[in-house]
């Protein structure tokens, strides 16, 4: 199979870039990124080389390049997208030009060159969940941030296709993802830097949020398998059921770095925070088989252990990108005034 990784140079992309070019040794890989300032092609140093790898800097709601690449493809996996939600809150509409715009430009090739395609959402589309409950795949989508909205946005102009056009699309929703190489703007990269730079750690509100976390290499795996068996038309929730509150998570990474909890300071919440997130996911593991390896604890530990290991590939955004200094000093400037926030 030859497939159209989009997002190719981000976290998640990047990691299932590695997982079909090691796991399917026929396969082709055709890696497609906008290099935003999330995207960097130091996530893919090793797989450059790979006669089966090929890299095209590019856009997705680029309609004339996607029209030139369709022909040589037989499956695109769309992970390009705007997902940070607190940039969405800045700037919304961003989020719904590559989160809706972008899936569109896709769903045309997809549909006029019969590829299928899968589209990598994410399990805020439910919206919060309450204590006790898990969303399953046919609940109601009730997004509630400006990202959370336009990636639902996406999914339905997806299934839209399908319906309309007989489009053969499939469609993940994970839940939050840890490991290797994410840009260190979320919860945990964001935690586990600051506090190997003697930083405070910024817990929004009273840090009793609760989100579900796994490991990107299983994330990738799902989305692998439902690539390639899932059904035409259907979404599969992904998540490994490593429920914590943020607190929690913030006091296993300042244990396993060995720094003070007095690090931690609460500041003003994100608006409109969903509380918590809650996942049913039987449906890919029962039809689909798909389990993931890792506890809470070694998915942890395995994304701290490579942040401590690799402080080049971090250090290069955090101190010398002006686009990711300018984003902090926007987010967490007057939230963190008068606490040394370096
Ligand atoms: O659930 C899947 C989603 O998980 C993905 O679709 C998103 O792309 C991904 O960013 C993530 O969304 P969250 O909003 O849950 O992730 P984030 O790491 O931004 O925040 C996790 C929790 O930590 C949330 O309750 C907000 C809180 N938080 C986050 C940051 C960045 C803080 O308390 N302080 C912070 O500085």
């Amino acid at each position: 199979m030859r497939i159209l990784v989009t997002g190719a140079a981000g976290f998640i992309g990047s990691a299932y870039v590695r997982h079909v070019l090691r796991e399917h040794p026929d396969d082709e890989v055709l890696g497609l990124d906008l290099l935003t300032y999330a995207g960097t092609m130091a996530n893919l140093a090793e797989e450059r080389d790979n006669p089966r790898f090929r890299f095209v800097h590019g856009d997705i709601a680029d309609a004339d390049l996607i029209a030139r690449l369709a022909p040589d493809i037989d499956a695109i996996a769309n992970f390009a997208a705007e997902t940070h939600v607190d940039r969405s809150l800045l700037d919304p509409e961003a989020f719904a030009r590559a989160n809706v715009i972008g899936v569109m430009t896709l769903l045309d090739a997809a549909r006029r060159h019969g590829l299928r395609m899968l589209q990598v959402s994410t399990d805020e589309v439910y919206g919060h969940v309450p204590e006790g409950e898990a969303a399953r795949e046919d609940a109601r989508l009730s997004p509630r941030s400006p990202y959370s909205a336009a990636k639902a946005g996406g999914e339905l102009m997806c299934l839209a296709y399908g319906t309309s056009y007989g489009t053969d699309v499939v469609i993940t929703r994970g839940a939050n993802t840890i490991g290797p190489r994410q840009y260190p703007e979320k919860l945990v990269p964001l935690f586990v830097t600051n506090a190997l730079l003697d930083l405070p750690l910024p817990v929004y509100g009273d840090g009793r949020q609760v989100r579900n976390w796994m490991h990107v290499d299983e994330h990738a795996e799902a989305i692998d398998l439902v690539l390639r068996r899932g059904r035409p038309g259907q979404a599969y929730n992904v998540g490994a059921d490593n429920e914590r509150e943020n607190l929690d998570v913030a006091h296993a990474i300042l244990e396993r770095i060995g720094k003070p909890r007095s690090l931690i300071h609460h500041v003003e919440d994100r608006p409109g925070h969903d509380r918590r997130y809650g996942l049913d996911t039987a449906l890919i593991r029962d039809e689909l088989g798909w389990r993931p390896r890792r506890d809470w604890r070694q998915t942890l530990h395995d994304t701290v252990d490579w942040y401590v290991a690799n402080l080049e590939w971090w250090r290069a955004i955090r101190e010398h990108d002006h686009r990711f200094q300018e984003y902090y000093e926007r987010q967490y400037g007057e939230r963190l005034a008068g606490v040394g926030r370096g």
